[in-house]
């Protein structure tokens, strides 16, 4: 048994792993015409402790998936129930700009009591989520998200699909209350707000049985508002089928780690290889040494099914072509600020301002020199235009860079392009590049999904018109 194995049955060990958890959280199929969202008590923490107070939606947290056909039209009455004005975006859709819900640019926030009427279409199959986009930072982090699933038209190779939404907590260790500072300056300066217990679909003891050779489809959600998730497989053989929902030319076998930054998903076809008896694991590696995300015992199958053969791609979704981008329109856009960063000043609300005034005002972080939403885009296209935009992150930080509306791809080297994505997780000292044709038009937020630094900073947006 490796390393990781032992380590991860220690942990499950001291985490209490082993109890059956209830599936409802799980399995919830039924799609309400109204997302309420309103104050929940739910239990997060394992079972002898108080349940947590969060904000859900529907009662619930993770709040109701959300699952349709391509094609299908999404129609829900936001109900909003909170003590806090609030919107939702439906992350990775490419949808009417009017339904985008981002508060202050696409509409205004909805005040408590009252209601907002979305309705789009779902032209793209993939693993998408919506999540509150007022005070994100705050609202994501008491929990306003849930899975939004929208199906191939036809049936993939697959015995069966688990949904699992990735989240870290910062919980009270006695009270297991959430920390109610949401605009902690160190949090907003520093690498965002990160959890002392990490849950998947809500609980850290997700348990879910699995028969020998069976073949699944993980959809992976990173709902956090800072961690970066390393993870990887142990009893099982994965492929990398869809990034942020879209769909990969040829599925990538996974080998050894890979990454979920906040905002992202990973769509995977998993093969069991563990034995009956044994656990496979989706491993989060914290250090040197992995943790289990997620438990799935082998049990024994009725009749014994063998292992499929390495699977086909999924089918590209419609339009989603990067052509030539030698014509394309060029953007930069430089990231500075932070803690440690090199940042002496920028422009605040329309004045220069030194950086020590930026950090009485919990500002920590420019995009271009400039502090947070200005009143001229960082691009402005006409629909159908190429656009790159050049990211120079110098910073110390890593930002995960979230493109509404819109999907791009990055500029590899040799002018390759890497797969489709909304979000791009960018290093400190790092340069990237990407592309994409704006072929919808609208006022697009472009920014850190770290949510903390956009609210400190990092948001900027693109207009297509
Ligand atoms: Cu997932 Cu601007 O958001
Ligand atoms: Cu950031």
């Amino acid at each position: 048994m490796s390393q990781t194995r032992r380590d991860i049955l220690r942990m499950g060990a001291s985490l209490g792993f082993g109890a059956l958890v209830p599936r409802t959280l799980l399995a919830a199929t039924s799609s309400p015409i109204s997302i309420v969202a309103s104050v929940a008590n739910v239990q997060l923490a394992p079972s002898d402790y108080p349940k947590t107070e969060v904000w859900g939606f529907n009662g619930q947290m993770p709040g109701t998936e959300i699952r349709v056909k391509q094609g299908d039209r999404i129609v829900r009455r936001f109900v909003n129930e909170l003590p806090q004005a609030s919107s939702v975006h439906w992350h990775g859709l490419r949808i009417d700009n009017a339904m985008d819900g981002v508060s202050g640019l696409t509409q205004d926030a909805v005040p408590p009591g009252e209601a907002f009427d979305y309705e789009f279409a779902a032209t793209d199959a993939g693993t998408y989520w919506y999540h509150a986009h007022n005070r994100s930072m705050e609202q994501v982090a008491r929990g306003l998200y849930g899975a939004l699933i929208v199906e191939e038209t036809e049936p993939v190779d697959v015995d069966r699909e688990e949904v699992l939404i990735l989240d870290d907590w910062l919980l009270n260790p006695e009270t297991a209350q959430l920390d109610p500072e949401f605009d902690a300056p160190h949090d907003r300066s520093h690498a965002g707000r990160r959890g002392n217990y990490i849950a998947t679909n809500g609980t850290a003891e997700t348990e879910l049985p699995v028969k020998a050779n069976e073949r699944l489809r993980l959809r992976l959600i990173n709902a956090a508002n800072a961690r970066i998730f390393l993870l990887g497989l142990s009893g099982f053989d994965g492929w990398v089928m869809a990034y942020d929902g879209m769909p990969l030319e040829v599925p990538e076998k996974v080998e050894g780690d890979f990454l979920l930054a906040p905002g992202q998903r990973v769509d995977l076809f998993v093969d069991v290889t563990a034995e009956v008896g044994e656990v496979a694991h989706l491993v989060r590696f914290d250090d040197e040494t992995g943790a289990s995300q997620a438990a799935f015992p082998v049990e024994a199958a009725e009749s014994s099914t063998p292992r499929r053969t390495s699977p086909v791609s999924l089918p590209a979704n419609p339009n989603m072509s990067v052509p030539g981008t030698q014509s394309a329109k060029r953007f930069e856009l430089k990231m500075e600020g932070g803690a440690m960063g090199s940042l002496r000043s920028a422009t605040l609300e329309g004045e220069k301002t030194s950086f020590r005034k930026m950090v009485a005002a919990n500002q920590f972080w420019s995009f271009n020199g400039v502090v947070g939403m200005t009143d001229a885009p960082l691009a402005e296209l006409s629909s159908g235009e190429t656009a790159r935009v050049k990211i120079h992150n110098d910073t110390v930080f890593p930002h995960a860079m979230h493109l509404h509306g819109m999907h791009f791809r990055e500029i590899l080297e040799n002018d390759e392009m890497g797969p489709l994505r909304d979000t791009i997780l960018v290093f400190g000292d790092e340069t990237r590049e990407i592309a994409f044709v704006a072929n919808n038009p609208g006022k697009w937020l472009f920014h850190c999904h770290m949510l903390a630094h956009a609210a400190s900073g990092m948001a900027t947006w693109i207009n297509v018109t």
